[in-house]
């Protein structure tokens, strides 16, 4: 309502780090001025009600996206038979399930929302989270949209112009994902609402494609049904572990290329602060949703595997158009590829809403330059909004609309981060424009475990500085080893599987790292001494705030 709008203007424009309406302990003093609120809907965290099914479908849903249909030919070609590769599956499904179990301890012990970055700055410093939050802006978020608006590009491009034709134009697939890049920002600058709502109806695709691959390739495998005639016949000659590699880096390339198919699961601690029993229910659904996904993802790698033979595979980041075509011939593949383009839509427009809340908050807290803690349109639409504020009294009807329509912070046009959003647009289409998705994807592992490792090391570390740190759910000890020990060997591998990757990742944390003890650590310096001297807080506290408020 208009009235609710006047509540709300003192702080429409929050720009700086020390918004007003904030303690120095960062909870909103008025939930009323709590910025986040009108983006990310308020004091969430106060309503516990996800049941064990709820998580299990959340994590099983931020798990699986672009990767099934995408990793195959990249584990393939490393891994070298099909044997090999279900092992690499296998193997990064483990990775991924041990990862999310300490992740859990560590939400359990630490419970603040935020993941990554809390648990590095309470355990190395601030400098770690800040470092993570660097990564995450400058790699990891535009990394893993630009991955997925290729596959996003590519699967769409097949279903338009044919599977075939489709192989010769790397930068036709390239322009599909950029303009898919363009609308998915451009939608949630506009309104945070068409961002949040569409995302729901992009959900049930993947799902369908999955076990639909899965069926269908079942059923082939009996019935002999096939389109195109029958492919195992391939390996059923060869033998499984037929021409599996002996070369530890390939076996390492192949393992970043699973391991981006079950990327996502470092998000179960997000959902932990709304479970109404969570020390019951989310080991109950870790322990769930990650055999399930490695299980689904075994299955649809078997199902490829007896329906199409090694060289198809291979061949393309397509794998499920092929599948199609095999299967059901021309239908089939054009089916294929709409269904995994509009799961792709939809993972491209979550993870854009994500990103610019991430770059906002990052903003907020003085890690970036304040333009990118800004909402809405600057200056100009400031003043816009302003002066609909004070003309409120109308009797025009369309006044009256375009008055709530840009006062109402949830129905507000354009009342979104729009700085932030762009540029994470601007990073990705980079990353678009130079990268492929065989390339991005070990980049985007590199970077992603060198975090998930000193996270989960971290946790080793606080089990024995903190013995009595009381943690709901602790997992074994040899979970959060194993973890480190195949983390550590991926990572070793890495430069001498892909040097370029590897240095560029190296580049982008050494700049972090400058930029931190330069600039932003020592402003930070000053802000925790000024906050202990005015307000008595300590110094873990200090930080914390930007975590708080941002909700992935
Ligand atoms: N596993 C997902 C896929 O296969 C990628 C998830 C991207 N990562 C993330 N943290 N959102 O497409």
């Amino acid at each position: 309502s208009v009235s609710s709008a006047f509540d709300f203007a003192p702080n429409l424009f929050p720009l700086s780090s020390t918004a007003q309406g904030y303690t120095a302990l960062g909870t909103p003093s008025n939930p009323n001025l709590d910025p986040s609120s009108a983006l990310n809907g308020a004091g969430l965290e106060k309503n516990k009600t996800l049941t064990y099914l709820n998580g299990l479908s959340l994590v099983v849903g931020l798990i699986i996206g672009s990767g099934i249909f995408s990793s195959p030919s990249q584990v393939n070609k490393n891994a070298g038979s099909p044997g090999a590769s279900l092992l690499v599956w296998l193997v990064a499904g483990i990775l991924a399930w041990t990862g999310a179990a300490s992740y859990a301890e560590l939400g359990g012990s630490i419970p603040l929302n935020g993941g990554a970055q809390v648990y590095l700055s309470k355990i190395f410093g601030e400098w770690a989270g800040f470092l993570f939050t660097w990564c995450a802006v400058c790699v990891l978020k535009p990394g893993s949209a630009a991955i997925i608006a290729i596959i996003f590009g590519e699967y769409l491009v097949r279903a338009i112009i044919g599977a075939d034709a489709a192989e010769a134009s790397a930068w036709l697939n390239k322009a599909v994902a950029l303009i898919a890049l363009v609308l998915v920002t451009f939608l949630n600058c506009i309104s945070t609402k068409l961002g949040t709502r569409s995302a729901d109806v992009f959900m049930f695709l993947k799902f369908v494609a999955l076990i639909g691959v899965t069926v269908i390739g079942i059923v082939v495998a009996v019935t002999g049904f096939s389109y195109k005639g029958h492919a195992s016949e391939d390996w059923k000659k060869q033998g499984w572990f037929e021409g599996t590699t002996t070369d530890i880096s390939s076996w390492a390339v192949a393992l970043y290329a699973g391991l981006w198919a079950f990327d996502g699961w470092d998000n179960v601690n997000y959902v932990t602060a709304e479970f109404k029993h969570p020390t019951r229910d989310l080991p109950r659904v870790i322990h769930t949703s990650l055999p399930l996904v490695i299980l689904f993802y075994l299955l649809a790698n078997v199902s490829y595997f007896l329906v199409l033979p090694a060289s198809i595979i291979e061949s393309s980041n397509t794998v499920a158009v092929a599948f199609g075509s095999q299967v059901f011939g021309p239908i089939g593949s054009l089916i294929l590829a709409l269904f995994v383009s509009g799961s792709c839509f939809g993972a491209l427009n979550a993870t854009t809403f994500t990103s610019g809340r991430l770059v906002y908050a990052a903003g907020q807290e003085g890690y970036l330059p304040s333009l990118f803690a800004t909402i809405g349109l600057g200056k100009s639409h400031r003043a816009i909004r302003l002066h609909t504020l004070n003309t409120t009294p109308s009797k025009s009807r369309i006044k009256r609309f375009v008055i709530t329509a840009f006062a109402d912070p949830d129905a507000g046009f354009f009342f979104t981060p729009i700085s932030a959003m762009s540029l994470n647009a601007v990073l990705t289409s980079i990353y678009v424009l130079i990268g492929s998705f065989s390339t991005l994807v070990t980049f985007y592992g590199v970077a992603g475990y060198s975090f998930y490792f000193l996270t989960v090391l971290g946790l080793i570390i606080l089990r024995v500085k903190e013995p009595t740190l009381e943690r709901p759910y602790k997992t074994w000890i040899t979970t959060p080893i194993i973890f480190c020990c195949v983390s550590l060997f991926l990572l070793s591998r890495a430069v001498f599987a892909e040097p370029v990757q590897t240095l560029l990742v190296v580049g982008f944390m050494a700049v972090g790292l400058v930029v931190w003890f330069a600039w932003v650590g020592r402003r930070r310096g000053e802000e925790k001494r000024r906050f202990r001297g005015e307000e008595g807080v300590g110094d873990d506290k200090v930080g914390w705030r930007f975590w708080r408020r941002w909700r992935w």
